[in-house]
């Protein structure tokens, strides 16, 4: 029995009848092959066998704060329940939005003070391109394409999906809404060797300039980009690309809306990636850390130039949706917010990545790990077939690789983390923001395992 009463058996028949997973066959569930995960603490959750995993994943790269913190939240949580438990920012306001909107806008980067709340990471995407074309035409001007990057993803809801460059997403969707560009993504480890940093940066500068040049630039809206993308494997900006893409859209009129959804609020060790990097987006989306998924918030975090032709006279931005700033996610923002600040996660990231990224190092001496990237608490492993040549996996070795060997024996040794192959074949490791050297050690030490033998099993197919 778990701690609801309900046995296990009884939950995975309810599960089987009535329950929709997303991003995941239902058979699976018929299968009885999902684990029920009934309970967490710091950065470990327990399933309904009473197993024990090490979340390297931060649920999906949101329980910031890990997963210790319910009491106090709980707390947050039921006073403003008794307080109030909803009204609308909709031509209403109530103090716990106010409060958060004022919090976000002292930690975003210079410039960006004015905040909307929406529910999650896919409706500030939504939000962000419609701000972006009204903005424009309320300077007279008609604006409405949006230029973003191949296979990265930025949600599921129509207009974030028409943005997203993962071909698997969008396909069974299709027709999408239309005028998206894609770019290249800033992925290094197959460029040519002879190809320098600046080479690259330069690259992909003027492949933009000249998108935005064929597309005219007087139809761009906006350019949306995560600062460390996380669909392809926790891939940074190569230097100089930011600060670059910054200046042209800029030339161009083209807003820049800095996706911050998982690079936001710590993950990187700093507030927000922007600020890392030392861009000043117009506009940035967050969702995720923001109440580190305690409760179910995202906002737009607004540029105050964007802003302006919105406080003339009657003008006001035509959309919105019941739960944005919804009283009681404020307040278990505004509560993770302050346990971030008063137990210093993000300067734990920021002091302890090194050590991270050291440790995880030691999976580079396997054959099969052929590129670690990512920063903050932020990683991905590419995987390969010879590190030496770099030569990758075929469709039927990837298939086996990721989802018949990886995704079950990594959960059968203890630790939760994504295989992905939306793009190159990876391993994505992003742990709650509490995580120390203990569970830098036990991370590494699992993928160790079991990657050798991974490598073990597929050379010995061959
Ligand atoms: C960068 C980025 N943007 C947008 C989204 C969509 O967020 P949500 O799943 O909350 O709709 C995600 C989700 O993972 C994301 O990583």
């Amino acid at each position: 029995m778990n701690e609801y009463s309900v046995s296990t058996d009884e939950i995975t028949r309810l599960a089987a009848d009535h329950l929709w997973l997303h991003f995941t066959p239902l058979s699976d569930l018929r299968n009885g092959e999902v684990p029920v995960i009934v309970r967490g603490e710091g950065c470990y959750l327990e399933d309904s066998h009473g197993h024990r995993y090490l979340d390297a994943l931060a649920g999906l790269f949101a329980v910031n704060i890990g997963y210790g913190y319910g009491g106090e939240m709980g707390q947050a949580a039921l006073d403003q329940l008794r307080q109030l438990p909803y009204h609308t920012n909709w031509g209403y306001m109530h103090p716990r939005s106010v409060e958060l909107a004022a919090e976000i806008a002292g930690l975003a980067p210079d410039g960006l003070n004015r905040v909307f709340f929406v529910s999650g990471g896919s409706e500030a995407v939504e939000a962000a391109w419609k701000l972006a074309r009204e903005y424009h035409s309320l300077r007279g001007e008609r604006r409405w394409k949006v230029i973003a990057r191949h296979i990265a993803y930025h949600g599921t809801t129509m207009g974030a999906l028409s943005i997203t460059g993962l071909p698997e997403c969008r396909t069974p969707f299709e027709p999408l809404v239309p005028s998206v560009t894609h770019v290249s993504n800033t992925v290094r480890y197959r460029r040519p060797p002879e190809e320098t940093e600046a080479q690259f940066t330069a690259f992909l500068l003027a492949e933009l300039e000249a998108a935005i040049e064929r597309e005219g630039p007087e139809t761009v809206a906006m350019m949306i980009i995560e600062p460390i993308q996380n669909a392809g494997g926790a891939i940074p900006p190569p230097a100089g690309y930011l600060e670059g893409v910054r200046e042209i859209t800029r030339r161009h009129g083209i807003l820049l809306c800095a996706d911050e959804v998982i690079c936001g609020f710590g993950r990187l060790g700093a507030w927000f990636g922007s600020e890392l990097y030392g861009i000043q987006p117009d506009l940035i989306t967050c969702a995720k850390g923001l109440s580190s998924a305690y409760g179910t918030i995202g906002a737009l975090i607004v540029g105050d130039r964007v802003a302006e032709p919105f406080l003339n006279g009657k003008a006001m931005f035509d959309h919105g949706m019941t739960f944005g700033g919804h009283p009681l996610q404020s307040a278990l923002a505004l509560k993770n917010l302050e346990i971030m600040r008063r137990d210093r996660i993000v300067e734990h990231v920021s002091t302890t990545q090194g050590d991270f990224h050291a440790t995880l190092s030691q999976l580079l001496d396997l054959d099969i790990v052929g590129d670690l990237r990512g920063s903050g608490f932020f990683w991905a492993l590419e995987l390969v077939k010879d590190s030496g040549t770099r030569e990758t996996f075929s469709q039927a070795e990837c298939d086996w690789l990721l989802r018949d060997f990886l995704a079950e024996r990594l959960l059968e040794a203890g630790l939760i983390c994504r295989s992905d192959d939306r793009g190159d074949p990876v391993v994505q490791i992003s742990p709650p923001l509490v995580a120390t050297q203990e569970q830098f050690d036990e991370i590494t030490g699992i993928l160790g395992d079991v990657l050798s033998e991974a490598q073990d099993k597929l050379k010995g197919s061959r």
